[in-house]
């Protein structure tokens, strides 16, 4: 069986973030979305939140038989750990290539028999990223073209929550 770890921020899941797993979903026998408990910057949800908003869309998107898991550490030593043959990333414009390459070769360099596979996004999607996302959503604009229904709740709820504590530049 040929699996596939698909890991990522996932601050929230986004219609991008969908598009390459549905590609993902096609090319291997079993997709594990990993969602990172500590990503570069500091989320909006927490992980536990990241992993139930990616359940959710997925259930909403009528995508079924994909496990979601939360890792911390390592992208390597989980898809070491969840016997994966390949971690698949998403590439947009070229704007994401060289940050790629760098988490590709790294990854190579830290275990050779895990490859990872860059999918393209829909065109409709290469502008998205769930840091837009989440700020057209704060200053009022509709995002339902951008993330599914459960998302844009969840966003609401959030930013009714934090109220005036929501920093714009850390989103
Ligand atoms: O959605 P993102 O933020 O682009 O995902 C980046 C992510 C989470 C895949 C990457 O930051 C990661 O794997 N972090 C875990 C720590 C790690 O393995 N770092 C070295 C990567 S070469």
């Amino acid at each position: 069986m040929r699996i596939a770890l698909y890991p990522g921020s996932f601050d929230p899941i986004t219609y991008g973030h969908i598009d390459v797993l549905r590609r993902a979903k096609r090319l291997f026998d079993k997709l594990i979305v990993a969602v990172v408990e500590n990503p570069r910057k500091t989320p909006l949800f927490t992980a536990e939140e990241r992993k139930k908003l990616v359940e959710e869309a997925l259930a909403e998107e009528g995508i079924c038989g994909v496990e979601v898991i939360t890792y911390s550490g390592l992208l390597i030593e989980c898809a070491k750990k969840v016997g994966a043959v390949a971690v698949v990333r998403g590439l947009r414009a070229t704007s994401d290539f060289d940050y790629e390459f760098q988490l590709a070769l790294t990854n190579r360099d830290l275990d050779s028999e895990i490859e990872t596979v860059f999918l393209m996004t829909a065109g409709q999607y290469s502008f998205l990223s769930s840091s837009i996302v989440k700020e057209v959503k704060l200053y009022g604009g509709d995002v339902s073209k951008f993330v599914p229904r459960c998302v844009e709740r969840a966003l609401e709820a959030k930013f009714k929550a934090l109220g005036a504590k929501v920093n714009p530049h850390a989103l």
